[in-house]
């Protein structure tokens, strides 16, 4: 299969050329402001099995589904006074909810891998105006290989899904770098069950308490796409490593005021959010080197280095 490139942009037509690949149950790589997604009908029992397949993503492992709007995202799921109130404060943009699935709700039954919970999401940008267009909400997990280092950009997303997709949407550069914020709002207290793109003080400063903690690194996950190795390069990864600790043929991944010259860093200020952004090109750069391994900076665990330390812990996890 060929795979077309299309820039986001007025004159380009991307968004009928989109449209006339998810009408036919077909997939599309679109860039969102977390990673690049790869978007399917989420109503549409062959747009989400290419979904599986194109990543080779175990069934097991339920998708996100992205919404218009709040109308949209309560024809599919029930939505508790919490789970409005952080939905009012974030949407559109990269908080997704876990909210029970409204029975009947029309999608296809591998969307939530025949779960009764719903994840959704209400992104801005190019997502958001083809689920207006096509008037249905769309599944769509990173634009990666399942397992591999996410997708930050289209050449990212050709990289990895060349030749198996039919049409990428290349928006430039994600703006936050890392993925949405994953909260369980089923139960009485929220649950964080992936740090992300909105730091955990930001959402407990809207609903003025404090977000339980599940991190599913090793554990029984709960969201079963949280497995322990994931977002990983094909070389090693070793985390909290100083300059002075660097090996012989390893890559230095630095951070702040740990870094080392002729080596990469991800923010030499120490600023999480450059860190962010930078977080999986640099470490798709570093790995096409092929080096001994990749070593990385310790990086504070606050805001958004939660989410950072999150991902990396991962990418260094046992690979399987
Ligand atoms: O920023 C993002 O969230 C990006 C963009 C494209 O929107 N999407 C994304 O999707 O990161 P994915 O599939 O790479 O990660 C979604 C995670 C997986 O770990 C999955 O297991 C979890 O969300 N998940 C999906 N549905 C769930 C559910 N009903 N309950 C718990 N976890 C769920
Ligand atoms: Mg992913």
């Amino acid at each position: 299969m060929r795979t077309e490139i299309i820039q986001h942009d007025p004159d380009s037509n991307w968004e009928n050329a989109a449209l006339r690949v998810l009408r036919a149950g077909g997939v599309v790589g679109v860039p969102t402001e977390t990673v690049y997604g790869l978007a399917g009908d989420a109503t549409n029992a062959e747009g989400v099995a290419a979904i599986y397949a194109a990543k080779g993503r175990p069934s097991h492992n339920p998708l996100i589904v992205h919404v218009a709007d709040q109308a949209m995202a309560e024809h599919y799921a029930l939505f508790s006074p919490l789970a409005g109130t952080l939905s009012k404060a974030f949407w559109p943009g990269p908080l997704t909810l876990v909210l029970p699935r409204r029975e009947n709700a029309p999608l296809a039954s591998a969307v939530t891998a025949a779960g009764d919970s719903l994840a959704v999401r209400c992104p801005t940008g190019p997502l958001n105006a083809l689920a207006r267009a096509l008037d249905s909400p769309l599944a769509a997990p990173s634009a990666n290989l399942s397992g591999h280092v996410s997708a930050t950009t289209a050449q990212h997303v050709l990289d990895d899904l060349g030749g198996v997709i039919p049409l990428i949407i290349d928006g430039g550069p994600a703006a936050h770098g890392l993925e949405s914020s994953i909260v369980d709002v089923r139960e009485d207290v929220p649950v964080l069950l992936r740090p992300g793109a909105i730091s955990r003080e930001a959402i407990e400063a809207v609903i003025g308490s404090p977000l339980a903690m599940k991190d599913s690194a090793g554990a029984a996950p709960v969201a079963p796409g949280l497995l322990a190795s994931h977002y990983a390069p094909r070389v090693p990864v070793r985390l909290d490593v100083l300059p002075d600790d660097v090996e012989k043929g390893e890559a230095y991944l630095g951070f702040g005021e740990h870094a080392l010259s002729r080596h990469q860093t991800l923010s030499a200020s120490g600023d999480l959010s450059e860190a962010a952004t930078k977080l999986y090109s640099t470490l798709r750069e570093l790995d096409q080197r092929q080096p001994k391994g990749i070593a990385v900076a310790p990086i504070p665990k606050t805001g958004l280095g939660l989410a950072l330390v999150n991902r990396l812990k991962r990418a260094a996890a046992p690979r399987r």
